[in-house]
C-alpha cells in the first residue's frame, strides 16, 4: 500500500479507532509499554503513534515523541494530549516511518505497535528504526505475523489479504517478511490476545546477536 492509500484508510478509521481498536489491541500495547516503563529518564519514539491511545500509559519521567503518516489520526492524538495534559509528550509529528527526519541515535527506545504490517516498506522502515535508536537502546515491535504452517489460520489470513487496501494492513505478512535482509533478529517477549495472534518482539541488532 502506498502512502496515499494508508492516509485514506486511516482517515476512515480515525473517528472510530479508539472505540474499536483501543480495547481489541490493548494487550500488546500494555505489554510493550510495561517493558519500556521498567526504566525512566529515557527518550522514546513511538512510530505510527496513531490516535495516541498508548500515550497515557508511559511513565511521566520518560519523554515521548510520536510520528504518524495520517494527519487525521494525529489530530485525535493531539486532542488526547491536551485533554489529558500529557506533559511528557514532546511532539506529535506528521512523518513517514520509512524516512524519519531525526538524526542517527536520537532515541533510547523506538517502539512500533501494529505498524509494521501497514508500512509500504517494512525492511526499509526497520533500517530507519535502527538508525534513530542508540546502539545501546531498545527497539520493540508489536505486530500480527501470519502463520507459515498450513492450517485454517493460514487459509483465513491468505483469504483476508485480498482486502489489504481496504483494511489498511497486510494479514498475510510473516515475521520473515519483516526481517528478510535486515541483519536483525527478533526475540519474542510476549504473545498476546486476541487469540494469541499478536507478538511483542525485542529486536536484536547484528552486534548484539554476535554477543
Ligand atoms: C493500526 S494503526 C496503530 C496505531 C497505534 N500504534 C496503536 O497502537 O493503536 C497503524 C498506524 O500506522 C500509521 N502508519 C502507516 N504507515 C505509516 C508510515 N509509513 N509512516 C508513519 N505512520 C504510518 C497509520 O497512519 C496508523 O496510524
Amino acid at each position: 500500500m502506498d502512502a496515499e492509500s494508508i492516509k485514506r484508510a486511516y482517515k476512515r478509521y480515525a473517528g472510530i479507532y479508539d472505540g474499536v481498536f483501543g480495547p481489541l489491541l490493548a494487550s500488546g500495547r500494555q505489554a510493550a509499554i510495561a517493558h519500556i516503563n521498567k526504566r525512566g529518564g529515557r527518550r522514546i519514539l513511538e512510530v505510527g503513534v496513531g490516535t495516541g491511545v498508548s500515550l497515557p500509559a508511559h511513565r511521566a519521567d520518560n519523554r515521548v515523541v510520536g510520528i504518524d503518516l495520517s494527519h487525521d489520526m494525529l489530530e485525535v492524538a493531539r486532542g488526547r494530549v491536551e485533554r489529558e495534559r500529557l506533559d511528557n509528550v514532546d511532539a506529535l509529528l506528521e512523518m513517514d516511518a520509512g524516512k524519519l527526519a531525526f538524526a542517527d541515535n536520537s532515541f533510547d527506545v523506538v517502539v512500533a505497535m501494529y505498524v509494521m504490517t501497514v508500512v509500504p516498506d517494512p525492511q526499509g522502515t526497520m533500517a530507519e528504526l535502527e538508525r534513530v535508536c542508540r546502539p545501546d537502546g531498545e527497539i520493540l515491535i508489536v505486530n500480527h505475523f501470519a502463520a507459515t504452517e498450513p492450517g485454517p489460520r493460514r487459509t483465513v489470513e491468505r483469504w483476508l489479504a485480498r482486502f489489504a487496501p481496504k483494511l489498511g494492513w497486510h494479514p498475510d505478512f510473516t515475521l520473515d517478511n519483516l526481517l528478510a535482509g535486515t541483519g536483525v533478529t527478533a526475540r519474542t517477549i510476549a504473545t498476546v490476545p486476541p487469540f494469541g495472534l499478536f507478538s511483542v518482539l525485542q529486536i536484536q541488532r547484528a552486534a548484539e546477536a554476535a554477543g
